[in-house]
């Protein structure tokens, strides 16, 4: 697990994308891309856009599998992922709407969407480059603590501290689903590397959980320790809690140059 360690959230955004890039330039630009919703990612998704459009980063050919998806929100509800995704990633990277893939949250197809996107992802050739955020209570994805740490895509419940968590993207917490398909551990663990970025104060518990702590589904975010290529990028304010924080800067400015990011 490499963690960089960012002066603030721009920064978080900038070398988070030029980690991406750096990945998707490896595969190609077919590359296969998994992608987050929420607030920290989006630093990353502007600053990919400004690397498509200077022509740096080729994603011409890309393809998109969201991490998650409410159930019961129709796909035209602003905060569904699917309009969400359509809204942050696929217009700025001018993606494919054709190639980029939300987990159907649709009540009357529950029972078969977590095999049916697991087929997807297959048929795509698996994942390459998957970002990731992590919620206050350690969730990557919606797998809540106490996910099987090899669960794949399936519906499951929101925890009271994560409905509350996104109730700013609501009216009220009562219009916030109970009820989500989320990619699982298993399924993120497969993808070929992890990008995750997170920002503030709030994240610095689950953060160290995450980097320090012990492999548990209690933080699900630790599974990462067992990711061959996971990236943790990261302000001041979410490495807080971290007590190796000093050797990881100092891992960061001593990469050697075929490491070194393109920032
Ligand atoms: C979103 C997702 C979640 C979020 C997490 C952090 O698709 O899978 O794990 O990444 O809840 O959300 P923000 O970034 O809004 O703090």
């Amino acid at each position: 697990m490499q963690v960089i360690i960012c002066p603030n959230e721009q920064r978080v955004g900038e070398i988070g994308a030029a980690r991406v890039a750096q990945l998707a330039a490896k595969v190609g630009p077919a590359v296969v891309i998994g992608v987050a919703t929420g607030s920290s990612p989006l630093a990353t998704y502007a600053e990919l856009a400004a690397r498509v459009r200077a022509g740096s980063l080729d994603l011409s050919q890309a393809s998109a599998f969201a991490l998650d998806e409410y159930v019961g929100l129709p796909i035209t509800h602003p905060e569904s992922y699917f309009d969400t995704i359509r809204r942050t990633v696929t217009e700025p990277l001018g993606l494919d709407p054709a190639k980029v893939n939300v987990p159907d949250g649709r009540e009357d197809g529950l029972e078969t969407a977590g095999q049916r996107y697991e087929d997807a992802i297959k048929a795509a050739g698996g994942v390459d480059v998957q970002i990731l955020g992590i919620g206050s209570n350690g969730h990557i994805g919606f797998n809540e603590p106490a996910s099987s740490l090899s669960s794949r895509t399936r519906m499951k419940t929101l925890t009271q501290q994560t409905r509350e968590d996104n109730a700013r993207f609501f009216d009220s917490i009562d219009e916030v689903p109970r009820y989500c398909v989320t990619q699982g551990l298993g399924t993120i663990l497969d993808a070929r590397s992890a990008v995750l970025v997170a920002f503030g104060e709030g994240k610095a518990e689950a953060v160290a959980a995450m980097v320090e702590g012990p492999v548990t589904s209690m933080c699900p975010a630790s599974v990462l320790q067992l990711h061959k290529t996971a990236t943790i990028v990261i302000d001041e304010a979410a490495a807080s809690g971290l007590k190796m924080a000093d050797y990881f800067k100092e891992c960061y400015e001593n990469l050697p140059a075929w490491r070194k990011l393109d920032v």
